[in-house]
């Protein structure tokens, strides 16, 4: 049996991740702020078992607790894999910095960064003696390398989503039965951030009009596809040998 917790898995990628992942040896946990009862009919006319959480993650603590309480619902010695896939992320806010506001900033690190790493430690925490191959994804971005004017915040939270994953990497590189560990940088999807993007008013984001563009040409992944190309690259035994990977480059 394997089992994949995925944040973030209401729409866009999450969903597309949950729904290509859907199998009888295969249980999901899935986690947001809506309901994702959908999912689980599907899931469950495929044989596969969902445990939906909804859990805003900015409130990290429950977050975690929801994590531990679906955990202590398993039998570790039943599971071949167990993997953890940080997904959940906004682009917003979007604006120059010095016309952010402090609430929305604290918001967006909290989603992007802190609830990742919180989970990521709860998740090595509590699996730590099971005897699974364990298995990390931090959903990251091209932003995390290339600035963009008016995405300071999202920007910040990915480059600093990935120095989290090199750091964390090198400890578990360390055990013996250490968890593997990569930042995926899934490319340009076709998913309501993007369509936040388009909406953005005028002024905000000075690239706007590239990004019409770009939805306008067809150049969007859609969100099946991405989540194809991730699931091929976090199933491959050389997962975790880079710790940061952008899949356009591969
Ligand atoms: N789309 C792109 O072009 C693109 C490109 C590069 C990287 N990415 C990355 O891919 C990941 C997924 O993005 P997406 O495009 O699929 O975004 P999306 O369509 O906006 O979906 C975001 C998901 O995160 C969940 N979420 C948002 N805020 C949450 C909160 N406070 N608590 C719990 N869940 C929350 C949403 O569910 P609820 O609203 O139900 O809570 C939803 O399931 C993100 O990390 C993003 O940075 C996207």
């Amino acid at each position: 049996m394997r089992l994949t917790i995925i944040t973030g898995a209401s729409r866009g990628l999450g969903a597309a991740l949950a729904e290509a992942l859907m199998a009888p040896d295969h249980r999901l946990v899935c986690m947001a702020r809506s309901a994702m009862s959908a999912l689980q009919n599907r899931a469950a006319s495929r044989g596969c078992l969902v445990d939906a959480r909804r859990v805003d993650l900015c409130d990290v603590s429950k977050a975690v607790a929801a994590l531990e309480d679906s955990l202590a619902a398993v039998s570790p010695e039943t599971l071949t894999e167990i993997c953890l896939i940080n997904n959940a992320g906004t682009v917003e806010p979007v604006r120059p910095a010095q016309r952010l506001l402090s609430d929305e900033i604290a918001a967006s690190v909290t989603l992007n960064l802190s609830a990742p790493m919180a989970l990521t430690s709860a998740f090595l925490r509590l699996t730590s003696g099971w005897p699974a191959q364990k298995r990390i994804v931090n959903i990251t971005s091209g932003a995390a390398h290339k600035a963009y004017e008016g995405w300071s915040v999202y920007c910040a939270t990915k480059a600093a989503l990935d120095h989290f994953t090199r750091c964390v990497a090198l400890e578990q590189q360390q055990l013996p039965r250490g968890a593997r560990i990569a930042s995926l940088a899934p490319g340009m999807i076709d998913t309501d951030m993007q369509a936040v993007i388009r909406a953005l008013a005028p002024g905000d984001f000075k690239e706007q009009s590239r990004f019409l563009a770009l939805k306008e040409s067809g150049a969007l992944a859609t969100p099946e596809d991405a989540a194809r190309r991730l699931i091929h690259h976090i199933e491959a035994n050389d997962f975790g040998a880079e710790p940061v990977v952008d899949l356009r480059r591969i």
